[in-house]
C-alpha cells in the first residue's frame, strides 16, 4: 500500500498538525507500506503566466517558468494517483487554507488526470477508492463552524477529485483550551483505529 502524507503548516518545529499527522501515519503504516511525503512548506508554486483559460499551454510556447509549473503539477498528480491512503495535515490560516494548500489544489486539479467531463457533460473525479485522513487545527475558529472556510472547501475539493472516504481529526480552538483540543483529537484517532 502507498501512503501519501502532505503537511503544510508554515511552522516546522512544534507544529500540532504535523504531530497529529505523524500519529495517524504510525497507526496506518504497515511494515511493507511505502510512504510518499510532501511538505508544501518546502516547495510550492502558484499557477501563473497562463495563455489559455485552462491549465494548458502548448509545449513550444512554454517558458522555463511554465515548464517548472507543469513539472511540479505532473509530480503532484502522479503522487495522488498512485496513493491508496492520503493524510493531509492543515492549520486554518485566516479562516481558510494556507496559500500553499490552495496552490497544491490548483496544480493537482488537471482535466483527464484527476477529473474529467463525461459524455453527459458532468464532472467526474478520477481519484476514487482512496481513503483520506484530514488533520485540521485552529487557534480560535471552530471547525465546521460558520467561520471555517477551510474544511468545507477541502472536502469539496477532495469530492471533486472523486474522493468520498474522508475522516477528520480536528484539534480546533487550541488557543482556548489546548489540552482539551489535543485530547479530543487523540480520542478521535483512537476511535478511528480501534481494532
Ligand atoms: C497566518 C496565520 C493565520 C491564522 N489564522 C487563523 C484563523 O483564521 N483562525 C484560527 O483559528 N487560527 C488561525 N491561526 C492559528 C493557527 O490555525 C494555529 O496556530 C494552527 O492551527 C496551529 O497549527 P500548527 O501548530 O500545525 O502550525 C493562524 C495562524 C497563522 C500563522
Amino acid at each position: 500500500m502507498k501512503i501519501y502524507q502532505i503537511d503544510c503548516s508554515a511552522r516546522k518545529e512544534g507544529s500540532t498538525s504535523r504531530m497529529l499527522a505523524k500519529k495517524i501515519l504510525d497507526k496506518v503504516k504497515k511494515d511493507d507500506d511505502e510512504v510518499i511525503y510532501r511538505d508544501l512548506d518546502d516547495e510550492m508554486l502558484f499557477i501563473s503566466g497562463l495563455t489559455e483559460s485552462g491549465m494548458k499551454i502548448p509545449e513550444n510556447e512554454q517558458t522555463d517558468e511554465h515548464k517548472k509549473m507543469f513539472e511540479l503539477s505532473d509530480k503532484l498528480v502522479s503522487e495522488l494517483k498512485e496513493s491508496d491512503v492520503i493524510i493531509i495535515s492543515v492549520p486554518i490560516y485566516n479562516f481558510g487554507p494556507p496559500a500553499t494548500l490552495k496552490a497544491w489544489a490548483d496544480l493537482a486539479a488537471r482535466v483527464k488526470l484527476t477529473f474529467k467531463y463525461g459524455d453527459d457533460g458532468r464532472r467526474k473525479g478520477l481519484l476514487e477508492d482512496k481513503q483520506v485522513y484530514l488533520v485540521i487545527t485552529s487557534g480560535g475558529t471552530k471547525i465546521q463552524g460558520e467561520e471555517d472556510f477551510l474544511t468545507p472547501w477541502l472536502i469539496h475539493m477532495l469530492n471533486f477529485f472523486g474522493i468520498k472516504k474522508i475522516d477528520i481529526v480536528a484539534a480546533d480552538q487550541m488557543a482556548l483550551d489546548y489540552e482539551k483540543s489535543i485530547k479530543n483529537a487523540e480520542e478521535k484517532i483512537k476511535e478511528l483505529f480501534k481494532d
